[in-house]
């Protein structure tokens, strides 16, 4: 029998850390000076911005408040943050250079990584018990690496960044829904040690008999509507939504374009044809509502979302993925830009879901009915501006993760959020109906 190595919580953070930042300097080492500071859509920041703002949450999180020290730059913080300055206003802001945003970065890193060695991380300090703050500080640096990823995909030029093809769909006949059972289930974790405040905690919700498309919504399903003059018949829309189509003229998925009669994309510097069985990625809220309501069905809200992708009927114990709990491979889901799209759908029959669905974690980030809001007994923690100040009907919540998602910041429980017009983000959606008979599932021979 061979030993198995037993990975500590200590290296576990320090991996996911070095990982990110492997990634960051990917994501800014592929353009010259000039590149990382324009502003490449008023919708995203310099590069240069989410670079050092990386750094500055990371001196403030680890090096002062889990470290109880001074940190490197506190004179930096009011620049690096996000509330004080709109993206659009940052590229004014006296902000380090790419030179010293790197060396910036780089000695942050070096103090918390000597932390991260020397901290308790089994006492009473909530911040770094588990290592806690440090797999909050790896997960916030990966959520800037997926923005960075949408505004490279925003950027005008030459491509500059390359990965291998995702996998084929194995080409098994799949139904094209699946049936999940009336009854509870556990939503959220309380004791996932690096679940974000938002997760917390773990609570019973009733889930009435619900269908949900088995995987994602394709680009040949979404140019179905577009051909049925989908963006021209109010009914469809959400009234927002059509006010919005309207007056932005909206006519297909962001970066589309019909050229004779066929549709082409732009995806990260090339031009190419919309592959039909790739889920569809970069529409908003307002155009996956509007295609669920032409299709005669809804959005899941994001209970039944997670419903479909946790819960082990043959338990009643809801999973940390939908597969279980190892933590994500190559052959679970796409991840952590390992590919530069999404996979096409059936693609992952590893990563199915008891329910059967595939694709859940991975590929696009999947629109809900659900506004954004805490759970019964939310706490924040450690800070109300992560999640709490989004609360209320402003924002839509996303669920699953997209290929621009790393593993660290993807699981079950993992809940974003973002503006219903939001389109530059990798998501898309699938669709949901009601069961005939809500409670069906549970009724049992006795
Ligand atoms: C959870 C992805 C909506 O990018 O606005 C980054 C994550 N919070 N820095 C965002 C976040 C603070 C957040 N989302
Ligand atoms: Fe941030």
């Amino acid at each position: 029998m061979t030993t198995r190595l037993r990975t500590t919580t200590r290296e576990r953070a320090r991996a996911a850390l070095e990982r990110a930042r492997r990634r960051t300097l990917a994501l800014t080492d592929c353009l010259d000076d000039a590149g990382l500071t324009a502003q490449h859509s008023p919708l995203m920041s310099p590069l240069v911005w989410d670079l050092a703002h990386i750094g500055n949450q990371e001196d403030i999180w680890l090096l002062r408040a889990a470290g109880g020290g001074p940190g490197l730059r506190p004179d930096l913080d009011h620049l690096y943050d996000a509330f004080q300055h709109p993206r659009a206003d940052r590229p004014a802001l006296p902000l380090l250079g790419p030179d010293a945003a790197r060396r910036y970065v780089a000695e942050v890193r070096e103090r918390a990584l000597a932390l991260l060695a020397a901290a308790d991380l089994d006492g009473g300090d909530p911040l770094t018990a588990g290592a806690f703050v440090f797999g909050m500080i790896a997960q916030h640096e990966q959520q800037h690496d997926e923005t960075m990823l949408a505004t490279h995909q925003l950027r005008r030029g030459a491509p500059v960044l390359t990965a291998p093809e995702p996998p084929a769909a194995p080409g098994d006949s799949l139904p094209a829904e699946v049936l999940v059972p009336g009854g509870p289930f556990t939503m959220g974790t309380s004791t996932d040690a690096w679940a974000l405040d938002n997760e917390r905690p773990a609570h019973a919700v009733h889930v009435p008999a619900f269908h949900l498309d088995t995987v994602p919504v394709t680009n040949a399903a979404y140019q179905g509507f577009i051909a049925d003059g989908g963006y021209d018949d109010p009914r469809w829309w959400h009234p927002d939504g059509w006010e919005h189509v309207r007056d932005k003229g909206l006519r297909a998925p962001l970066f589309w374009r019909q050229e004779d009669s066929r549709w082409l994309r732009r995806r990260f510097g090339h031009t190419e044809p919309v592959p039909d069985h790739e889920p569809v990625v970069h529409v908003s809220w307002y155009e996956a509502d509007a295609y669920a309501r032409w299709a005669g069905r809804r959005l899941p809200t994001e209970a039944e979302w997670e419903k479909a992708a946790r819960h082990d009927p043959s338990t009643g114990r809801s999973l940390t993925y939908p597969w279980g709990e190892d933590e994500p491979t190559p052959e679970h889901a796409n991840l952590g830009q390992r590919h530069l799209r999404p996979a096409p759908v059936g693609a992952y029959p590893r990563g199915a879901a008891p329910s059967g669905a595939r694709q859940l974690i991975g590929d696009v980030w999947e629109w809900t009915a659900s506004d954004f809001t805490g759970y019964p007994g939310y706490r924040s923690f450690p800070y109300p501006e992560y999640s709490e100040v989004f609360f209320g009907s402003d924002h839509k919540v996303l669920r699953g993760g997209s290929f621009g998602a790393d593993q660290v910041a993807v699981r079950g429980t993992f809940r974003n959020w973002d503006y219903p017009v939001r389109r530059q983000i990798f998501a898309g959606f699938r669709t949901a109906r009601d069961a005939e008979h809500a409670d069906g599932g549970e009724r049992r021979a006795a």
